[in-house]
């Protein structure tokens, strides 16, 4: 029962959406298990470019039937949206199943999520005011309204009644804001998408399950990533699900044994938008130059991403908590320009060498960066489709990494085309 799962090592934006495009050419099923249109995976096919924020990336292809699991919450305003971008680039959207179990964002959320972060003031999160948390919020109080409600009117308006009617008070007497009507918020979202949304209306768990018993290769598309994960991640500044490689289980319904290649996407260097802790962050030119060639600018959001030196520590914890099998490392061609590249390999904690992620935060906070410096390797890689056409200080970067991480580079990447990557170890 082949499933794979790619997920996230760092803090998003890897690279995910486009291994998921390069990998769907060997699946049947690609489904999507948590978050929700905070991801922003970018797909790049000859001259074209696709960013995805709720549909599996897996889409562009034919034969796939992309899913979007239980464990995601889906605003159905911008799915049809989506889906209307797609159709109108003459990429079907017929076969997309979208579980009834999936929870949905609603305004109410977005507007609570924007509001959370203005009264957190400085110690704001930096979400994408997408209504991710207010959504999950709701789902673990059994306040949440479910996809397949919006198949059932009574029932979606019944269920709107008591959401709103906890929200309300929320918005009007914490937050000073006019209270929202529950029928006529209904009324917008059954005109507005039951006809667009009702008929992906389906049982993922059943399409999933069946493509394994069949043999068939389903891979589980991780959105954001493990250090911004609810329970691994650097908490408060993560995201609310669980992007990990496990989460697949939880949010696609399937079993641990039924996941047997964990890709873990890591990036040539690290990048992260929003707050919270970076310990190899760069406030120099090359952290500039990181973005400025790597053009760290938010997919979703437009924001700037914090750029830093790849950081091994991190890597090794992120072997441990997902189980990867094997890491395949994008953007490697971001680093062409520079004259010596940097490995994180340790921390420097109150004067302690420290190789594992520290248990405290408190102590992540105040570590300092231990580097090994390798020669860089000032040659062009975008066209590299194969390990021989390296330059020797690319390879010894490769293999450092690999040792570092503990686990196998199989894939690198070279430029944002399906054509641009190569096989290594
Ligand atoms: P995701 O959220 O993990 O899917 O990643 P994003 O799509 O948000 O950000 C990754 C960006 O890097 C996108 O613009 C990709 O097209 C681009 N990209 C992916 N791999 C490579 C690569 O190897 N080299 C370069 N130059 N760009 C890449
Ligand atoms: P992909 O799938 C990078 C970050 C936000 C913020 C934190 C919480 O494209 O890698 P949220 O809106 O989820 O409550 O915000 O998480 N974040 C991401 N950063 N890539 C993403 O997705 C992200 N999704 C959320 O910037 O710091
Ligand atoms: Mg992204």
């Amino acid at each position: 029962m082949p499933g794979t799962v790619i997920v996230g090592t760092q803090w998003g934006d890897e690279g995910k959406g486009k291994f998921t495009d390069l990998l769907s050419k060997e699946m049947s099923v690609v489904a999507r298990y948590q978050g929700g249109h905070n991801a922003g995976h970018t797909l790049v096919v000859g001259e074209e470019t696709f960013k995805l924020q709720l549909t599996p990336s897996g889409v562009l292809y034919d034969h796939i039937v992309p899913v979007i699991g239980n464990g995601v919450v889906v605003d159905p305003f911008v799915l049809l949206k989506e889906k209307e971008m797609l159709e109108s680039r003459g990429i079907s959207t017929r076969r997309l199943v979208v579980s009834g179990n999936a929870h949905l964002i609603l305004p109410y959320h977005q507007q609570l999520d924007a509001l959370h972060e203005r009264h957190l003031g400085k110690s704001k999160l930096g979400t994408t005011k997408r209504g991710i948390g207010p959504a999950y919020a709701d789902k673990s109080m059994r306040l949440g309204i479910r996809v397949q409600d919006l198949l059932d009117e009574d029932i979606f308006r019944e269920k709107l009644h008591a959401a709103l009617g906890h929200t309300n008070k929320i918005l009007t007497k914490v937050f000073n804001r006019l209270a929202v009507d529950p029928d006529e918020l209904a009324d917008r979202v059954l005109s507005e998408c039951l006809d667009g949304v009702g008929p992906h209306i389906g049982d993922s768990i059943d399409v999933i399950h069946t493509a394994l018993e069949a043999g068939q290769h389903v891979l589980f598309e991780g959105a954001q990533a493990t250090f911004l994960d609810l329970d691994h991640g650097t908490y408060p500044f993560v995201t609310s699900s669980n992007p990990i490689a496990g989460g697949a289980c939880a949010g696609a319904g399937v079993g641990p044994k039924d996941l047997n290649r964990i890709i873990g996407i890591a990036k040539a260097y690290v990048t992260r938008v929003g707050s919270g802790p970076f310990p190899t962050e760069l406030f120099d030119a090359v952290g500039d130059h990181l973005v400025d060639v790597g053009r760290e600018f938010g997919t979703n959001t437009g924001r700037r991403r914090r750029t830093g030196w790849f950081d091994a520590v991190m890597l090794r914890h992120a072997a441990r908590v997902n189980g990867l099998t094997e890491v395949a490392l994008t953007k490697l061609d971001i680093l062409d320009q520079l004259a010596e590249v940097k490995i994180c390999v340790a921390y420097d904690i109150d004067g302690s060498r420290v190789e594992h992620m520290p248990y405290h935060q408190s102590e992540l906070h105040r570590a300092t960066p231990i580097y090994e410096t390798m020669p860089g390797w000032q040659t062009d890689l975008s066209h590299v489709t194969e390990p021989d056409q390296l330059p020797d200080a690319a390879k010894a970067y490769l293999d450092r990494l690999q040792t570092e991480i503990g686990v196998p580079i199989t894939l690198a990447s070279t430029g944002p085309a399906r054509s641009q990557f190569f096989h290594w170890s």
